[in-house]
């Protein structure tokens, strides 16, 4: 008998519920031994009980495999409310953002495949702010520690999956010090991997080269601010900020998220583009495949992966942020559809 997984699942606030609802969908046609727990958390939880998290929350994380998780609300003129992914990221020590693009045909203008390995604990992100008379403060932390795992993370991956070159993102021509360690570090890990290519681009030169040519790259390891933003930049070469999903990993468990936000734009009107929520599935299933040596699992994400491009290549059912008309239930039955099809084949 395979190994049955606990599974987090935490809905969200604005098109999470809607996404996650997808995507639960799609979990029944996995051939898995999956049991899911309801995880509280979020702006919308916070609202009715006054609480950011639910109070047993690390403790039931603590029994899990892994989280499905949602877009969580972090309101900004709400100074009381912290931002819940940053406590999550920061208490599990999910301190690797690894973020896929694989551009599908129909849709991105260029055809690509990169990773962007984000630092996901550090840089900005500490939350460290303050304000000295007139002038606000930030503080923005890069450790050894933090570059050196992102990095042999990086080039780990990139060696497991089969890439031969990883480029460090920074701007240590203006921030000497810590872009300059972030850098150094990278380079130093680098040594550990003869056999790929260890480059370098300036954050600024990569957000234009990303546009003009993403084939060109394949693995791109970044402190936490320039990961969250160029990983936008190539949502947008993907076509949608919707298609693109994520791993969040730490040494202890993982959390997959699609990488948008709430999108409260579109929150209630069930037409959220769910494919990013089913790709961070599928890396749940890569994800147990590798930790737990589960060939099932590995097979399971192969299919999603195929059924997901089918649906969108080929059969082109297409939420609106895509230019088509369908909804996001008619997109999961689709995928639920193509993984039964490709069973058979
Ligand atoms: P957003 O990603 O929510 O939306 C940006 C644009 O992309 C909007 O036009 C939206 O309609 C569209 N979009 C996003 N996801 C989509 C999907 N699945 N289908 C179709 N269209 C989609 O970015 P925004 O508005 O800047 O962020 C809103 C809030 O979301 C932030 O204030 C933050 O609190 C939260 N957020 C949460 C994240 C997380 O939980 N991991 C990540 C990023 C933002």
């Amino acid at each position: 008998m395979g190994k049955k997984y606990r599974v987090g699942v935490i809905k969200g606030d604005g098109i999470g519920p809607e996404i996650i609802e997808a995507t639960l969908y799609v979990v029944q046609y996995i051939d898995l031994d999956i049991e899911l727990v309801e995880l509280q958390a979020g702006y919308e939880y916070y609202k009715k009980t006054g609480k950011a998290i639910e109070d047993r929350f690390f403790e039931e994380v603590r029994k899990l495999d892994a989280i499905l998780k949602g877009p969580l609300y972090t309101p900004p003129h709400d100074l009381n409310f912290r931002s819940v992914n940053v406590m999550i990221r920061k208490e599990l020590d999910l301190y690797a953002n690894i973020r896929p693009f694989k551009s599908f045909k129909s849709l991105s203008q260029k055809q690509f495949n990169l990773v962007i390995f984000r630092e996901n604990t550090e840089g900005e992100y500490v939350g460290i702010e303050g304000m000295f008379n007139d002038i606000a403060i930030s503080l923005r932390l890069i450790s050894v520690k933090g570059a050196e795992r992102i990095s042999r993370l990086a080039f780990d991956y990139a060696k497991t999956m089969g890439f031969n070159k990883v480029v460090v993102i920074h701007k240590a021509n203006i921030l000497k010090i810590s872009d300059g360690l972030f850098r150094n570090v990278f380079f130093k890990v680098a040594k550990e991997f003869p056999n790929i290519v260890a480059e370098e681009v300036i954050v600024d030169t990569a957000a234009y080269l990303l546009v003009k040519n993403p084939e060109k790259f394949q693995i791109l390891v970044t402190p936490n601010l320039y990961g969250d933003i160029l990983s936008d930049l190539v949502g947008g070469l993907m076509g949608s900020l919707g298609l693109c999903g994520s791993a969040l990993v730490g040494d202890s468990i993982g959390v997959f998220e699609p990488i948008h936000g709430v999108a409260l734009d579109i929150a209630g009107k069930g037409i959220a583009n769910p494919v990013g929520s089913f790709v961070s599935l599928k890396l749940m299933l890569e994800y147990f495949g590798q930790r737990y040596g589960d060939s099932k699992a590995v097979k399971e994400s192969k299919l999603l992966e195929k059924a997901i491009q089918n649906v969108v290549d080929e059969k082109r059912i297409w939420t609106p942020d895509l230019g088509g008309n369908y909804k996001t239930m008619d997109v999961a039955k689709a995928v639920a559809e193509e993984l039964e099809l490709l069973r058979k084949a």
